[in-house]
């Protein structure tokens, strides 16, 4: 069968929302049985290449994971990965995901990510069957889907690409010329200020980041079919399923809401359900991750400061895409910007708060644990008690809820230094053959923009000393002429640059 994967592949990624323990994130904060991420049995339907996954298996040994998707091409290219780094916790498979039986077995977390928009409705359903039939007892299916009002306006744009290029058999001429059809839209509005130009100009600006084949699958395929989270929500119920949470836990509440918003939000909904619907009434959500379970589990969603106890937590924003940013802006942006109205003035003076903010961007990559946060605090502030565990607790909730933090479930295995012997992720190292972007312990993208560090990375495997690793660039200049006019001390200041940048983006392991 034609699978337009097969002629023009995805780019395969990480997406850290997907990440088994981000999503099991999620009941530990409400305080739900949830499946052992460390010993889980893991599916992913419609996997691409398997990046995510294989990223996933290589931080989770003692997990077992299959993919399936229905195109080849790329299924072959997973199967390459997974012998060229020896991950053996992970199966992929050629197969329609319609074909999934009994025989799969049963999973802990099942993963469905940019798939449900993307397809017929017959398959919908059987994604919805599968969640229903495979999941274990205490199990939790994600699905991705384009979300409504916000994709509404997007499909506008994809409906006008569409048009343009029908008649375009050839698949690269139907993307160039289908952005080609946007520019000439944005070039000519009639009104150029109105509401209309403006998202026609942010839409150009949005593509203008993205790869021809995003576009080509997003835009110009035939299916792609956005909902309501309402009408998500009532899908579910023929399936025995019922809704979890979303991995996105900031916009579960109505906290970052004026008081007023607030409590309007609160009159008009009597339950979850409705408060996410018109809170996406309200942000013009366009893309959705939620998080499914059996409909015949108790869940009640109150979040305690207990599970802030247990966790390890990140800052959010050094995930941020400005590459200027340095620590100490994101850290006093925080303390200049952080929601709590009333008791702003005061939290910046309090040195508990800005010592635990110092404490996460002293530690990053690395996750730091709830006890180590409270030591770093403990060995810098007088008089340190146990109510100020509490403080920190309640601290770390709000910034959660804020999205300024991350909270996870384990430590990966990142580097803390640039070793002797340095050694990036076996899955970084496998991913540079085909792409620029490669993923890293966060279970995020780093893109390599510079062809020398494309070229080394395969080599920063735990074996060569920093010498060697110059010695190989060295030769790297001889098959290049135009390398030569630089000067070997610049080579090796490039080279311990490199080393530090995949250090501080977590593709360096222990
Ligand atoms: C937009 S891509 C998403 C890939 C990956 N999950 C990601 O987000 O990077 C959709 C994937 O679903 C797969 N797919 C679509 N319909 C399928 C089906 N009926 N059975 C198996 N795979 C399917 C496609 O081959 C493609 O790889």
């Amino acid at each position: 069968m034609d699978n337009p994967y097969d002629r023009i592949p995805y780019l395969g990624r990480s997406h850290q929302q997907t990440h088994i323990e981000k999503i099991a994130c999620i009941p530990f904060l409400f305080d739900i049985p949830f499946p052992d991420v460390h010993h889980a049995r893991v599916l992913e339907l419609g996997c691409g290449d398997g990046s995510n996954i294989l990223n996933m298996a290589y931080s989770l040994p003692n997990a077992t994971f299959v993919g399936i998707d229905g195109s080849e091409v790329q299924i072959t290219r997973g199967q390459e990965s997974i012998s060229i780094t020896g991950i053996s916790n992970l199966e992929l498979f050629h197969c329609d995901l319609l074909d999934v039986d009994s025989s799969f077995g049963t999973f802990d977390y099942i993963i469905c990510h940019g798939v449900y928009s993307w397809v017929p409705s017959h398959v919908r359903k059987t994604i919805l069957q599968i969640c229903s039939q495979r999941l274990s007892t205490n199990g939790i299916a994600y699905i991705s889907y384009n979300a409504l009002p916000g994709w509404r306006m997007y499909s506008m744009v994809r409906e006008m690409m569409r048009y343009h290029v029908r008649h375009i058999r050839e698949d690269h001429k139907k993307t160039e010329q289908s952005i080609a059809m946007l520019q000439f839209v944005g070039q000519h509005l009639v009104d150029p200020v109105d509401s209309y130009g403006a998202f026609i100009r942010e839409t150009m600006e949005h593509l203008s980041h993205s790869t021809s084949e995003y576009i080509f699958h997003e835009y110009l395929e035939e299916n792609n079919q956005a909902f309501y989270f309402h009408e998500f929500i009532d899908s579910l119920e023929e399936h025995n399923l019922q809704y979890l949470g979303n991995t996105d836990f900031n916009t579960m509440n109505n906290l970052h809401f004026p008081e007023e918003t607030q409590n309007i939000l609160d009159e008009i909904s009597n339950n979850i359900h409705n408060l996410e619907q018109y809170m996406d009434f309200l942000r013009c959500r366009r893309f959705r991750c939620d998080l499914l379970t059996h409909n015949n589990r108790e869940l009640a969603r109150e979040v305690t400061l207990n599970p802030f106890t247990k966790g390890y937590f990140t800052l959010s924003a050094f995930h941020a895409q400005d590459e200027n940013l340095t620590p100490k802006d994101i850290f006093e942006d925080i303390l200049e910007n952080i929601f709590i109205e009333s008791q702003q003035k005061a939290l910046k003076d309090i040195p508990i708060f800005a010592h635990t903010i110092q404490s996460l961007f002293e530690h990053w990559p690395q996750y730091v644990h709830f006890d180590d946060i409270c030591s770093y605090v403990q060995n810098r502030t007088m008089d340190f008690s146990q109510g100020d565990k509490v403080e920190i607790a309640a601290l770390l909730q709000t910034l959660l809820l804020r999205n300024t933090i991350d909270l996870h479930l384990f430590q990966p295995k990142i580097a803390t230094e640039v070793s002797h012997r340095p050694c990036a992720s076996l899955v970084a190292r496998a991913q540079i053959r085909y792409q620029f972007s490669i993923s890293n312990q966060h279970h995020t993208m780093v893109a390599l923009k510079d062809i020398w560090m494309r070229k080394i990375l395969p080599y920063i495997d735990g074996k060569h000393t920093f010498e060697e690793l110059f010695s190989i660039m060295q030769g790297f200049v001889h098959e290049d002429p135009s390398l030569h006019e630089q000067e070997a001390s610049f080579h090796k200041a490039k080279l311990r640059e490199f080393l530090s940048i995949l250090l501080q983006k977590g593709v360096l392991v222990s």
